[in-house]
């Protein structure tokens, strides 16, 4: 079992309620009013798999505002995305954005939820892709991160209030464009939320770049979502959910 208090039949509850939700959730964000619509993303690190996420939401027809802490060097990464992509501070992005996307270095989270925590907090949805990784961050961080309940869990308390989705984190940057509308079955994107609206958010923002988006349950289980567990790596839905349901 997960170790989220969801059961199988209160999961599919959820799903359910987050297809229902997003006329609702969306009543303060005249651009979400469609699921189609072109919204405004903010994309909080624009390195490689922040920029190949931008580049598929700017393709699939959205605003995307790609951010650097020295923004002059995302020109490229601006040209390749299209017409539909800028670039900017963090600052800009962060206010730029309907929904927030953060792809930073795990021990960047913090700084981000101290400089932009309330902004952040107010958007409809906060897309966290970013894993804490030992050989990059260091065991003894990684295991300050994993002592608060994970990742996920840990992101909510940096940045409160945030409406987090935890996904695409063990999609390897070099898949996101390769992997999408695969022949022969999409790859599954396992998510992990609270928050039934932006659970509702993510989940159209992932089928519309070729994913099929699968929850497997609470913020509390984005510590299975990152590489090197059972969930890691590419799976089918069918897959994520048979994984889904041994973890706890
Ligand atoms: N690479 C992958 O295939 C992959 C797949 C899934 C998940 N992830 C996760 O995604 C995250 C990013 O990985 P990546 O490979 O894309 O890294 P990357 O290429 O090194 O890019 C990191 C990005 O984060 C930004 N950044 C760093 N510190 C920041 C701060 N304090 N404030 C604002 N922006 C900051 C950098 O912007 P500047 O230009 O300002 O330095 C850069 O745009 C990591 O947590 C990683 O584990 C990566």
């Amino acid at each position: 079992m997960p170790d989220h208090p969801a059961t199988d039949a209160s999961r599919r509850t959820i799903l359910q309620f987050a297809g229902a939700a997003l006329a609702t959730a969306v009543a303060p964000f005249p651009a979400l009013a469609q699921a189609t619509a072109s919204l405004k993303i903010g994309m909080v690190g624009s390195g490689r798999e922040g920029g190949a996420l931008g580049t598929a939401w700017a393709k699939a027809g959205h605003q995307v505002m790609f951010s650097s802490r020295h923004p002059e060097e995302l020109k490229s990464l601006v040209e390749t995305a299209g017409p539909k992509a800028q670039a900017g501070t963090v600052a800009q992005a962060v206010a730029f954005g309907d929904i927030v996307v953060l792809v930073v270095p795990y021990t960047a989270i913090e700084q981000i939820g101290k400089e932009y925590g309330p902004a952040v907090a107010a958007k409809v949805l906060v897309i966290d892709v970013s894993n804490p990784i030992p050989r990059r961050d260091g065991e003894e961080f990684v295991k300050s991160i994993n002592d608060q309940g994970g990742a996920g869990l840990a992101t909510a308390k940096m940045i409160p209030g945030a409406k987090i989705v935890r996904a695409f984190n063990a999609i390897g940057y070099a898949k996101i464009a390769e992997d999408a509308n695969r022949a022969g079955g999409l790859v599954g994107v396992p998510i992990a939320g609270d928050d039934p609206k932006a659970i509702a958010v993510a989940s159209d923002l992932i089928k519309e770049i070729g994913f099929e988006p699968v929850l497997v349950g609470g913020l509390a289980m984005g510590k299975y979502l990152v590489p090197g567990t059972p969930l890691g790596g590419e799976h089918t839905a069918a897959e994520i959910k048979q994984i889904a349901a041994t973890l706890h």
